[in-house]
């Protein structure tokens, strides 16, 4: 049987993205966040769409319109990410969590401005929950397709993150040098899955995203057959 054409490599199947950054609220005027422009995985959500498939964006704050054809998810914090994710997965054939989630949230959030007082003070933080983790263990996860901005060791961190929270698929990539990454228009990506890697090299989100999902097709059928 002839391969389908790669631009409807993903045709009938259901893809959930998170995309962008979480807000942590300290008071109604402040919050910690991370880096995270959303747009790579406003680029995976086009390339999705035009590679056949049905896609569900669930995104942070971001400056970024979203294609047509893709149903958004509005949410803030790590917690609304978590929930507004864990409620639809189920359903879905692949799942990419190109999201920059939150790690830690404050234990508290103050309903009042917090006033500048002392010359130091201390906010205590708790663990989020991870997304990408519990979706792999659901029992018929989808196809789970992992991020990793590293700054160092990439290789070793993108494989303890593909073995340790059971994904298919993590793509990794530098950050915080001039190589792309978040913030930047570029970026190049390290992917790896059980018994195999490819570099997509340094070229724009947009061409990034279309290689990642053809990869990610590839990989999905080759698992399923
Ligand atoms: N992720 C998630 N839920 C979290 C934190 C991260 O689903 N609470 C997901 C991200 O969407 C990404 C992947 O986990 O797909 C890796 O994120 P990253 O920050 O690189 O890794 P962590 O496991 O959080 O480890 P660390 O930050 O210590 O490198
Ligand atoms: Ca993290």
């Amino acid at each position: 049987q002839d391969a389908p054409p790669a631009e409807l490599s993903l045709h009938g199947k259901k893809v959930l993205i998170s995309a962008g950054p979480t807000r942590e609220a300290l008071d109604p005027v402040r919050y910690i966040t991370n880096r995270s422009s959303g747009k790579m995985g406003y680029a995976l959500a086009t390339a999705a769409v035009h590679a056949g498939a049905q896609v569900v964006l669930v995104s942070g704050p971001v400056a970024l319109m979203p294609p047509d054809t893709v149903e958004m998810v509005a949410v803030e914090s790590a917690e609304q990410m978590y929930a507004e994710i864990m409620a639809r997965v189920q359903s879905f054939d692949i799942y990419i969590g190109a999201a920059a989630i939150a790690d830690y949230t404050p234990v508290i959030t103050q309903s009042e401005k917090i006033k500048k007082q002392a010359t130091e003070m201390v906010i205590t933080l708790k663990k989020t929950r991870d997304v990408l983790a519990e979706v792999a263990c659901i029992a018929k996860h989808p196809f789970t397709v992992g991020f990793a901005a590293e700054t160092h060791d990439l290789e070793h961190y993108a494989q303890d993150k593909l073995n340790r929270k059971k994904i298919d698929m993590i793509a990794a990539n530098w950050v915080g040098k001039a190589q792309g990454g978040f913030e930047s228009a570029d970026n190049e990506l390290h992917v790896f899955w059980k018994n195999g890697q490819k570099t997509l090299a340094m070229a724009d989100k947009n061409q990034i995203a279309v290689q990642l999902i053809q990869l990610i097709a590839e990989r999905m059928n080759e698992k399923s057959t």
